[in-house]
């Protein structure tokens, strides 16, 4: 369809220096990237920098969230989109279900917080990877779509058309993240094609044609191909498998 593949990786709260460095040598020396991909990795925010400055320049720097403000301040704690950008950072994956679910404590993000934040990193020349997805119970009781909209909505709101150029959606059923339970690709299609359905009502045929959907929830070198055939699976968002050797095998896999 045209659309270049964003294959993400999201390293969540894992590495060390010393891991983070081998893993860095071996996608450095994994071999070219095909020209259909676009490969992008979500660093913690204490190795941004030092990934920035020793990964490949064709592999892009993610952070996993950032503060919904923009200004330097009195805010303890946050990472603003100008200090990401200064370290190297060019995406910002925000709303993952982990953030929304605030890891079973009382810190769980809104979709309207989300939406703000992706506002602030769109203004700030920032990409989006923005997560969604339904958990398990929604799934059974056939809410998947109405939940996916209702997370889409406050940033369909908030954003203007122009700015989805900027944003991919990444469609991460909760139920398949780190589980080992990957949707088939006709379920994560199905899905895909009612995702790109809903946006293009919201936002227009153009916008929707042109934004890429990624699949993530145990996507890894195995069954990546099988997903990325499907045609409104745009990428992925790859968790567990993106700390391994085998996340290069993705995109070789693309070749
Ligand atoms: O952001 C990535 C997703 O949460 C998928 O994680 O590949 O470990 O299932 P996973």
């Amino acid at each position: 369809a045209g659309r270049n593949y964003l294959i993400g990786g999201n390293w969540k709260c894992n590495q060390t220096t010393e891991s983070a460095l081998e893993l860095v040598s071996v996608l450095n020396a994994a071999g070219p990237i095909p020209t259909n991909c676009e490969v992008v990795v979500g660093i913690p925010y204490p190795y941004l920098a030092l990934v920035a400055s020793k990964l490949r320049s064709d592999i892009q720097i993610a952070s996993q969230d950032c503060a919904h403000s923009a200004k330097m301040g009195a805010f303890t704690g946050e990472v603003n989109v100008n200090q990401l950008k200064d370290v190297g950072c060019t995406w910002v994956i925000l709303g993952h279900s982990e953030r929304r679910s605030g890891f079973g404590g009382d810190s769980g993000e809104s979709s309207n917080l989300i939406a703000g934040k992706c506002v602030t990193a769109v203004a700030a020349g920032l990409k989006v990877m923005l997560c969604v997805g339904e958990t398990l119970e929604e799934r059974e009781s056939g809410d998947t779509i109405k939940v996916v909209k209702s997370q889409l909505d406050p940033a369909i709101k908030a954003l203007q058309p122009a700015d989805w150029e900027n944003v991919a959606i990444a469609y991460e059923p909760v139920w398949a993240i780190g589980t080992g339970k990957t949707a088939t690709p006709e379920m994560a299609q199905e899905t895909h094609a009612e995702i790109r359905a809903y946006v293009a009502s919201a936002l227009g045929r153009d916008v929707a044609s042109k934004i890429r959907i990624q699949y993530g929830g145990s996507m890894k070198a195995a069954n990546a191909k099988a997903l990325l055939a499907q045609p409104d699976i745009d990428g992925g968002l790859i968790g567990g498998a993106s700390l391994k050797p085998e996340f290069a095998d993705v995109w070789r896999g693309m070749l």
